[in-house]
């Protein structure tokens, strides 16, 4: 058995934890990442694709961003089609932002990079990882590692373990609010070896379901389509996605059916979850530990690093200038922002989703909400706020700033 000595033990590579490691190390805080997965497979998960500029600046910040800026495509706004119209929403028209596509895995790509290699401070297959301590100030991680058993002894933990993590299950249930919602739909999700469909993401709404057509580089589509959550997977066959998806972003099957060879093909299942609080004793949750929104407002992974980024700043306080008052107040500080993207993710998804027993009566409704939006007017602007994660961002940032001047009162 091996014991090691950090600063702060971060459980999981995804985004999440390998931003706040590099964060942490760029202010002089030690610590160590344990993940379940190997490198290779962290590197060709392909999930989100979609960032906000908030997400872009803090990359760039931390000086993440040199092939984000040469590789990733900028958007200014997306298609939005529904009743066999095309319509154009641009976020840089509506309030100056655009948004960028560029894989999760890419991001993954670059912060592995960025970090020293071999010099022990990231644990990949790490089996059977434990969590004991967190209510003590010498809270740890134990796992095995090429048959050796290790303990990880720290002073704080950061649960960057995703939805599936343990970092979560740590905490005792009558100490933790875990709020859940699952909506009545999945998404069947396709990496296809083709152009993308259009220059820009089109989402589009049918009254057969939604549809989006997304990219990842100028050869590759992201497309994604609404299926009912009870309708199992055997029941749609390439062919039949083919077809919807044709028929859902109104075009004729014959264009679609030529679109390319399917890569890689997921099911995804739309839920919502928050955990409250977002810390327990010296343990923290980021990310998908902490909170998993539907995926139709692309939310995740930019909320994921707004958590990371606000942990290390309350991390670094402590260990540089002894501030107890932005760790105590992390949670408080992120659960506004998180419920506020939860709140647009889930109207979105209703205004996107029709539901199995739709009526003619909501199909109309929908197209006059859809048709609201656009108009361009307030109702554009407001949507482009969140939309962009605009509003989200200037709260995050009103929550934090309250948060040290309480402390410094
Ligand atoms: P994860 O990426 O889940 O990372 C957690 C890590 O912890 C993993 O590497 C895992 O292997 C590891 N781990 C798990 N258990 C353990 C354990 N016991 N011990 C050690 N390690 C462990 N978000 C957006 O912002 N924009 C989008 O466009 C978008 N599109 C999406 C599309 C799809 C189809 C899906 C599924 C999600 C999408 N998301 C999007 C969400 C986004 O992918 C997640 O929110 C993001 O991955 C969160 O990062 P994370 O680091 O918190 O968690
Ligand atoms: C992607 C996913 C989303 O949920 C979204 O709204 C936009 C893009 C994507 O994976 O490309």
């Amino acid at each position: 058995m091996r014991t090691l000595r950090t600063q702060v033990v971060v459980v999981g590579a995804g985004p999440a934890g390998l931003y706040l490691s590099h964060e942490l190390r760029a202010h002089g805080v030690d610590s160590v990442i344990v993940e379940r997965c190997s490198r290779e497979h962290l590197e060709r998960r392909v999930r989100a694709g979609l960032l906000e500029e908030g997400t872009v600046q803090l990359l760039r910040g931390s000086g993440l961003a040199d092939r984000l800026d040469r590789q990733g495509l900028v958007h200014d706004g997306f298609q939005l089609r529904f009743e066999d119209t095309v319509q154009r929403i641009s976020t840089v028209s509506l309030i100056g932002e655009p948004t960028y596509i560029y894989g999760q895995q890419e991001v993954v790509k670059d912060l592995l990079a960025a970090r020293p290699s071999d010099d022990g401070s990231l644990y990949f297959d790490a089996l059977d990882v434990q969590i004991a301590g967190i209510t003590g100030d010498k809270p740890s991680v134990a796992f095995t590692v090429g048959g050796e058993h290790v303990v990880v002894e720290a002073d704080f933990i950061a649960g960057c373990d995703g939805y599936h993590g343990v970092s979560r299950a740590s905490i005792p249930t009558a100490s933790l609010a875990f709020h859940t919602r699952r909506y009545p739909f999945d998404w069947i999700g396709l990496l296809v070896n083709a152009a993308p469909f259009a220059s820009e993401l089109v989402y589009s709404v049918h009254p057969r379901g939604f549809a989006l057509a997304s990219m990842r580089t100028p050869e590759v589509s992201r497309l994604y389509l609404q299926a009912d959550a009870r309708d199992e997977q055997s029941n749609w066959p390439h062919e039949r996605i083919w077809d919807e998806l044709g028929q859902r972003l109104y075009v004729d099957e014959g264009r679609m059916r030529a679109r390319g060879a399917i890569l890689e093909q997921v099911r995804v299942p739309l839920r919502a979850t928050v955990a409250e609080p977002m810390q327990f004793g010296r343990l923290f949750l980021v990310g998908d530990a902490a909170h998993i929104f539907p995926p139709t407002a692309a939310k995740g992974l930019n909320v994921a690093l707004e958590d990371s980024s606000v942990l290390a700043h309350a991390l670094i306080g402590w260990f540089r200038r002894g501030e107890a008052g932005p760790l105590e107040g992390y949670s408080s500080a992120r659960l506004p922002a998180v419920w506020r993207a939860q709140d647009f993710s889930a109207w979105l998804t209703w205004l996107f989703h029709p539901a199995a027993d739709a009526t003619a009566f909501d199909h109309r409704r929908r197209t006059a909400s859809l048709t609201r939006l656009a108009e361009g007017g307030s109702s554009a602007v407001a949507f482009a706020d969140e939309y962009v994660g605009r509003s989200r961002r200037r709260l995050s940032s009103l929550s934090y700033i309250h948060e040290l001047d309480g402390m410094e009162a």
